[in-house]
């Protein structure tokens, strides 16, 4: 779960790779480093810490000077966050950068150290630097294919060799990596916004292909040396969406493109009024007809899946699971060919849920990817893909991609109770109509509510609990909701189905615990409300999320959050918006790095 990139061109490469990092620092961000040819020579700095940190070093110290080069910035795997254990790691006449993991880098270093072999670091990485170097005979190709033979793992390396000056060498197994190519200039990189600002032209390098970035150019060969041909792609990304655009952090900017993310992932798929998925090669008639549905996933993907399931179960009226994916693929699942299984990712890499995928397919069923990161691992590998056209996430805590699935979600559920002849097809193009005028309301919420969910947040910052509480669909926006809070603000939250809480847990409230209830189901709103009722006799403070018309006696609640009334299943599209700003603004409010949490990295891409 780090980035790394690489450049090999006339531009300072010592600037490219800093800046090409900054993008990446969503990826990994306890330290960085680059190691760039300088005079013929290969130079590295490395630092603990942010990249700034970095930067500042090479200040005080010097940055290497040159035009080709590779840089690293660093989610610690194996071996604590510390200069040492930074990237680039080197051997004698190697060094290279590393994204992934080595799952036999002890037998490897076993075997370099009765070869009289010192490590300077705890790493994994290292182990394959020096491996490069003990084989290393003079042919980058055939000794990063011998020792690709020997290494198991996920991994996408930046390789280069002391002496090979300006020459950048790219292989992967599993971790994503992309080449891109510009004007007498080329690039590596874990993903694309971090060359988009020089080019949108790249390719996606496959398994076991090398890539050798020379002169400008780029060549691509399998692991015999065997020339490859491939095909350029194109981002569609604008390099302004991956960066702030005036805001204070990633993550309020990505709160307002939800309306704009939400009418370009739909609007392709909408035709005459009514859900048209043959844009992504996928016929009414491949999703019917199954026995059940597992919607498999993590984090706020999985909540998403949650959102997937109510809706799904209600209009088409099929059995719907919603897995953890790092359960799913060691739980033995019950599915075969009579089921689906949807996949949600916002980056397409997630270890656990592209493992989940594969186990999916190995057992038969039919396979559905919902995905943000175009031609990542998961979207390669399903049978049938629906992207969300979200743009770069950069903040480590997700809103649009979360707004983007929920709302394939309901398209895929409109489609689906369609196919099965469970709604008319009037009912289908009344709720796609509604579901076409949801940006505008979330434009709304978003403008309306950010004075209040500020003010709001600032009864918040003290606390060492709260809850969120919820039914139905209600409780999946609280889990979300919940999670969003304690991932940035760092405190700790419960996300409770509201009829549970008695059974147990209504033990923790204490006097002046926040509870949170979400109440935009107007058919539940009388249960939660006597829930709210027994937790407000017990000392909580209370603040709900309701529509705009909800009867709520004064005495019910301390703080009412109103958001607009629209259908009652889309209620989470707007629901959610107020459960993103609480916690973007407790997060601001504590001072923390709203953008980069503790101990996280967006893409998690080791189990
Ligand atoms: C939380 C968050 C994570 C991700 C999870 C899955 O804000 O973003 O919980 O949802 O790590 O990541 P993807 O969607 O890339 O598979």
């Amino acid at each position: 779960m780090c980035g790394i990139v690489g450049y090999v061109g006339p531009r300072d490469c010592s600037e490219v790779l800093v800046s090409a990092l900054s993008k990446l620092e969503y990826r990994g961000y306890d330290s960085a480093g680059i190691a760039v040819f300088e005079d013929d020579k290969i130079k590295v700095a490395k630092s603990k810490g942010r990249l700034l940190d970095l930067v500042d070093k090479m200040k005080k110290e010097g940055r290497p000077c040159g035009h080709a080069g590779i840089g690293h910035t660093r989610w610690a795997t194996h071996g604590e966050p510390s200069d040492v254990n930074s990237h680039p790691h080197s051997g004698k006449r190697v060094t290279l950068v590393h994204n992934g993991i080595i799952e036999n880098y002890k037998e490897i270093k076993q075997f370099l150290i009765d070869n009289d072999r010192t490590f300077l670091s705890d790493t994994d990485t290292e182990v394959v630097a020096q491996l490069l170097d003990f084989y290393y005979d003079g042919n980058p190709i055939k000794t990063i294919h011998k020792v690709l033979r020997e290494v198991r793992g996920s991994f996408a390396l930046g390789i280069v060799f002391a002496d090979h000056p300006g020459t950048v060498y790219a292989t992967r197994c599993e971790s994503p990596l992309i080449v891109g190519q510009g004007l007498g200039e080329c690039f590596i990189a874990s993903d694309v916004p971090a060359i988009i600002q020089y080019t949108k032209d790249y390719y996606l390098l496959e398994h076991d292909e090398i890539a050798v970035l020379k002169n400008g150019t780029v060549s691509f060969c399998d692991l015999h040396g065997r020339h490859i041909e491939k095909d350029l792609k194109t981002a569609d990304w604008d390099p302004d969406s991956a960066e702030k655009g005036g805001y204070e952090h990633y993550m309020i900017k990505e709160i307002h493109e939800q309306p704009t993310s939400i009418k370009t992932t739909i609007s392709p798929r909408i035709e005459n009024g009514m859900p048209d998925l043959s844009e992504c090669g996928i016929t009414p008639q491949m999703l019917k007809g199954y026995r059940q549905i597992y919607i498999v996933a993590c984090g706020t993907a999985m909540h998403a899946g949650m959102v997937g399931k109510y809706v799904i179960e209600k209009l088409a009226r099929v059995p719907v699971i919603v897995d953890i994916a790092s359960e799913f693929r060691y739980r033995e699942p019950l599915i075969n060919e009579d089921d689906l299984v949807i996949i949600i990712s916002q980056s397409g890499e997630t270890a656990d849920s592209k493992a989940a995928l594969e186990l999916s397919k190995e057992l038969g069923a039919k396979t559905l990817a919902i995905v943000n990161g175009k031609g990542s691992s998961i979207a390669r590998a399903a049978e049938m893909v629906i992207y969300t056209h979200a743009g770069p996430e950069i903040a480590v805590a997700s809103t649009k991609a979360y707004m983007v699935q929920i709302s394939v979600m309901y398209l895929l559920a409109f489609e689906m109770a369609y196919a099965n002849g469970k709604i008319t097809e009037e009912e289908c193009a009344k709720l796609t109509k509604s579901l076409m005028s949801t940006p505008d309301y979330i434009e709304k919420t978003i403008e309306d509510l950010i004075d209040d969910c500020q003010y709001i947040s600032t009864k918040l910052i003290t606390a060492d609990s709260l809850m969120y509480i919820g039914r139905g669909l209600d409780y999946a926006l609280s889990m979300e909701g919940s999670l969003k809070l304690k991932e940035i603000s760092y405190i700790h939250s419960e996300a409770y189905a509201a009829g549970e809480l008695k059974h147990g847990t209504i033990s923790l409230i204490t006097d002046g615990m926040p509870v949170i209830a979400v109440v935009t189901q107007n058919t539940l709103m009388e249960k939660t409300v006597s829930n709210i009722k027994e937790v407000k006799a017990r000392g909580a403070m209370t603040i709900i999320v309701c529509d705009q018309y909800a009867n709520i006696e004064g005495d019910v609640a301390d703080y009412v959050i109103r958001v607009p009334q629209i259908d009652e299943i889309l209620m989470p599209m707007v629901g959610i918006v107020p459960l993103q700003l609480l916690a973007y603004y407790t997060s601001v409010n504590r001072g923390n790095d709203v953008d980069k949490p503790r101990n996280l990295a967006k893409s998690v891409t080791v189990e």
